[in-house]
């Protein structure tokens, strides 16, 4: 089940994707287009948009009104990648397989193309296309909860935390607390924008969340464990990124054996949250597929 609908998430997320930020003649802008275009159709997993789609059928709602919230999540997604990146960041030259954006277009075509993705995303949301689908309050309970997690609250305070901690020995507290928003303030923004395009009731909305503060957190202690043992040619981005930048993460932490203990026994803690769904299957084995991935 997990690959056939995983796929067809993928398909429904990109045409949605390619209709948001579309190459159009004669404009004058056309290179940030490309730009953001060169990241966005580059191969990411598009797990964030399939929590999103996942949630919402998950709870018996109707996929298509889940759609904006998950393409507006993959773009807000990719724009912190970019910017992650960049020199004044993490300074990598690949991501998801090719040269990363900096590398190609340069930093500044690559700064306003990451802030060209973070704006759509929120047109989308608000469009009148998505109103019309999905009702005003629905968009504007799902447009808040992205903007706090996307902001100085969630992935931006995380990705602050974590530039603050370079060259640190930080507590297991800090790193915690980092990952809770770098990372996980986007997937468990997916999981809720899911659930709000479904109409799920608080009792739901608190599993979700639940599941995806668990996941989250594997999601990341994976990526660093990842970054040490992984294959850059599977992975798609430099191993030993976090070594060179001197990150006190999971691994420099707890070691690798023991953080992918603490993996598996999150990803079975999100696993049993899933009883108050209708149909939990799909993120059960999505879980388990983000604790074995090697990408
Ligand atoms: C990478 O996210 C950044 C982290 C939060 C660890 P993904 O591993 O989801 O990246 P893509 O979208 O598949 O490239
Ligand atoms: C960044 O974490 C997560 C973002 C908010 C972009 P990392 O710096 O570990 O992500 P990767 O390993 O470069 O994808
Ligand atoms: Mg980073
Ligand atoms: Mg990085
Ligand atoms: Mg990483």
């Amino acid at each position: 089940m997990l690959n056939k609908t995983l796929e067809r998430y993928t398909a429904i997320t990109e045409e949605k994707l390619g209709q948001i930020v579309k190459q159009e003649s004669g404009l004058l802008q056309n290179t940030v287009f490309d730009s953001m275009r060169y990241s966005l159709f580059s191969g990411g997993k598009r797990i964030r948009p399939a929590l999103v789609l996942g949630f919402c059928s998950a709870l018996g709602g109707d996929e298509k009104k889940a759609l904006p919230f998950a393409a507006a999540i993959e773009l807000i997604h990719t724009y912190s990648l970019i910017h992650d990146d960049l020199p004044c960041m993490d300074d990598d030259d690949m991501r998801r397989g090719r040269p990363t954006n900096h590398v190609v277009y340069g930093e500044a075509t690559a700064v306003l193309a990451g802030d060209g993705l973070l704006n759509r995303a929120y047109e989308a949301v608000f469009s009148e296309e998505t109103v019309e689908l999905v009702g005003a309050k629905t968009a504007i309970e799902a447009g808040r909860v992205l903007a706090g997690a996307a902001g100085v609250y969630g992935m931006i305070g995380g990705q602050i935390i974590d530039m603050e901690n370079e060259g640190k020995e930080s507590s297991a507290e800090t790193v915690n607390r980092l990952n809770e928003l770098k990372t996980g303030a986007l997937i468990k923004a997916a999981a809720v924008m899911g659930c709000i395009a479904a109409g799920a009731n608080e009792t739901q909305i608190k599993a979700a969340e639940l599941y995806a503060s668990c996941i989250g957190q594997a999601f990341q202690i994976i990526d660093d464990i990842l970054d040490v043992v992984g294959d850059a040619e599977v992975f798609g981005k430099p191993i030993g990124s976090d070594a060179d930048n001197n990150k006190t993460n999971y691994v420099t932490l707890y070691g690798l054996e023991k953080a992918r203990e603490m993996a598996f026994e999150l990803t079975q803690k999100a696993k049993n949250t899933l009883d108050v769904f209708e149909k939990p299957q799909f993120l059960a084995e999505l879980a388990d597929m983000l604790y074995e991935r090697n990408k």
